[in-house]
């Protein structure tokens, strides 16, 4: 993998002497990206799958080509299994609230999950009566498989995980979790968006039911997410939203709802992201997706052998670097999280992200009150590892 070759292609990174360590909340954008997006918007402006007009139909080709991609990308193969959303979180919340949860009915997760897995539940527990069980993983946050097999009680109709955690970068063995849950006839629903940018994810092999994931954290445009559902499933599952583009005829007092994965994408949608997403994903696949993990875990390694001298600097997660994906959680004795995010990037331009990072019962009963976290993508070299770490000492040295 020729990461200066790679470097280039981004222009905030060609353009700015700044390094950004934060993808876990989104990625950069390659030049091939942002051009399909000024194409859009410079060539043929439109709305897809409504007019017959010329412009309209390249919109509709572009939207169809990056759902065949996905499909490609994720190894499943039918399309239609796709549909496009705002973000990963969307995904979650149409599946939770069109699965047909009933009261009494209880979901399964574990006690990491970020928000997007985690809201919508307490949310249901509250207007339908559905029960929420918890998976308990380590004081680190490691996934036990034992532990997930206890958890199960008969009430559960749905596994809601998140793959890898966006907090502590462990995951969960999904295909192991999957297999377990079918063999109790429950449904798994994964959250990928910390997953799906680092790993290979092969939704055929994994046989998992539902997948949500953020494209935007995998150098898509901003504001594009998938979600996949076995056709079976999506079949089943209740649009959250109506409007046009999910209808075939309707009457003053009838619908006809479209087939999946239209009548889930109501209203006009986000072409230009949409689009983007071919050439965001083959830019992934040109680099592979193994690749990308191996440079990662290089990145991690060297990343914890230059802070382990540092007094009082303490990781959020597992100690081995090859067990957190792209994520360095950490905490230094008497400095607050967002106070040393701010001295990276002031004293030396390097831009994390802190603070609870929308995982909150995770540090509440850690008894945490947020970390400081910088992730590394395919774009990142040593020598952006080398200022990060060089700045990290040097801040503890003076302020902790
Ligand atoms: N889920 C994103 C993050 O962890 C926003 O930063």
């Amino acid at each position: 993998m020729d990461v200066q070759s790679i470097r280039g292609d981004f222009p905030t990174i060609r353009n700015s002497k700044s390094i950004y360590m934060d993808s876990a909340c989104q990625s950069l954008k390659p030049d091939c990206v942002i051009e399909s997006v000024m194409r859009y918007y410079n060539e043929f402006p439109a709305c897809g799958g409504r007019s017959v007009h010329s412009m309209a139909t390249s919109v509709s080709i572009g939207v169809d080509e990056s759902r065949e991609k996905l499909a490609e990308f994720f190894n499943y193969d039918d399309p239609n299994c796709f549909a496009f959303t705002k973000n990963c979180t969307e995904g979650m919340n149409i599946i939770a609230h069109g699965f047909g949860l009933r009261k009494g009915d209880a979901v399964l997760t574990t006690d990491v999950e970020h928000n997007s897995n985690h809201v919508q539940w307490i949310q249901m527990a509250e207007d339908v009566g559905i029960r929420r069980r918890y998976c308990r993983t380590s004081e680190e946050g490691v996934f036990d498989i034992e532990e997930f097999k206890r958890s199960i009680s008969k009430d559960v109709k749905l596994v809601s995980l998140g793959h890898v955690s966006n907090v502590t970068g462990c995951s969960v063995p999904l295909k192991e979790v999957v297999e377990i849950a079918h063999d109790h006839g429950i449904p798994v629903l994964a959250d990928g968006a910390q997953a799906a940018p680092h790993m290979r994810v092969d939704l055929k092999d994994l046989d998992v039911d539902f997948y949500c994931a953020s494209l935007h954290k995998m150098l898509a445009p901003s504001g594009v997410g998938m979600m996949f559902g076995k056709m079976d499933l999506l079949k089943k599952l209740k649009p959250m939203m109506g409007g046009g583009g999910i209808v075939g005829l309707t009457t003053y007092d009838s619908i006809k709802v479209s087939p999946p994965p239209e009548k889930f994408e109501a209203g006009l949608s986000n072409y230009s992201g949409i689009i983007g997403v071919k050439f965001a994903l083959e830019y992934l696949q040109k680099v592979g997706m193994d690749e990308i993990g191996k440079h990662e875990t290089m990145l991690q390694t060297k990343i914890q052998k230059a802070t382990e001298d540092i007094r009082g600097l303490s990781i959020v997660g597992p100690d081995d670097p090859a067990l957190r994906g792209g994520v360095f959680s950490f905490n230094i004795d008497g400095l607050n999280s967002h106070d040393i995010a701010m001295m990276l990037d002031n004293m030396g331009g390097v831009m994390i992200r802190s603070g609870m990072h929308c995982a909150h019962p995770f540090f509440v009963s850690r008894g945490i009150d947020g970390c400081a976290r910088a992730s590394v993508y395919l774009y990142n070299d040593e020598s952006d590892v080398d200022r990060f770490t060089q700045l990290l000492v040097k801040i503890a040295e003076t302020f902790a």
